[in-house]
């Protein structure tokens, strides 16, 4: 392993590339490789044995790849089996939990903290955990919102459809006058002015991208493996287990940059 190598990051789909923007802002000399399991997304409403086995799938294939870190970009994915997935390798994997708790418990006045994700990530509870253990007199509620992966992932975002949606998920979260939603799968900051636009402008919504770019920064530094930048431009690698088409539209929009994605079809 060395500095040279590459931050390698999962999700079932375009939601990790939330975190990759952060990369991009926070560690901006550093080379990413980045896995989107397309063709088998949503992961949020398999069980957790399936979506822990997609993922040691994937995490076989990445550390082929000269990865240093590997961050599991998906919430889904991480609440299945992050202690597992941190034994299988000589290799430091953060997840997108912890970073999102620390970052909501810095910002609630109230102590009444929102969490929404996939119905995987909220029936694990690690969310409320991970809460809780931190701080345990705060109050969480928790809502799955099921379909806000597929209208992310078809481009659904700004439609009046999305808004109504939205309206439904979250009217319990409302109701519960939360002052803080954390985004617990990193697929929702893509609709967060949706979200913003029903809790309002006074709820803070948390993303735990910028929390987890900033961990794996630290990280790096501790080990030494920080790249320093170079002349050329580093070459970033995405792939997919889908067609890349629609991929690569989102990612780019995102990104602000051309992304070329290639198909692995995964043994
Ligand atoms: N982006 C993912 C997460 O953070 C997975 C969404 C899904 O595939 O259902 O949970």
């Amino acid at each position: 392993m060395n500095r040279n190598h590459a931050i390698a990051l999962l999700d079932s789909g375009v939601g990790g590339l939330t975190v990759v923007q952060e990369i991009f802002r926070h560690l901006p000399q550093e080379r990413i490789v980045y896995f989107g399991d397309t063709a088998r997304m949503p992961y949020g409403p398999r069980p957790h044995a399936e979506v822990r086995a997609f993922a040691k799938q994937i995490i076989r294939f990445l550390v082929t790849q000269d990865v240093k870190l590997l961050i599991v970009a998906c919430n889904t994915a991480a609440a299945a089996g992050l202690d597992e997935y941190q034994s299988l390798y000589d290799l430091p994997v953060i997840g997108v939990i912890e970073p999102g708790v620390r970052a909501a418990l810095k910002h609630t006045k109230n102590r009444r903290i929102g969490v929404i994700g996939t119905a995987g990530t909220i029936s694990s509870g690690a969310y409320e955990k991970a809460l809780q253990r931190l701080c345990p007199d705060i109050r969480v509620f928790s809502q799955s919102c099921p379909l806000f992966v597929l209208l992310v992932e078809n481009n659904l975002v700004d439609t009046p459809e999305a808004l109504c949606v939205a309206e439904e998920y979250l009217r319990p979260l409302k109701k519960a006058e939360v002052d803080v939603v954390i985004l617990g799968c990193t697929h929702y900051p893509l609709m967060a002015h949706v979200i913003s636009r029903v809790m309002g402008k006074e709820v803070k919504l948390i993303s735990s991208a910028a929390e987890t770019a900033l961990e794996a920064g630290a990280i790096l530094k501790k080990k030494n493996l920080l790249r320093t930048a170079g002349p050329v431009p580093v070459k970033h690698r995405y792939f997919v287990s889908g067609s890349p088409g629609s991929f690569v539209a989102i990612a780019e929009k995102l990104l602000g940059t051309q992304v070329e994605a290639y198909q692995v079809l995964l043994p």
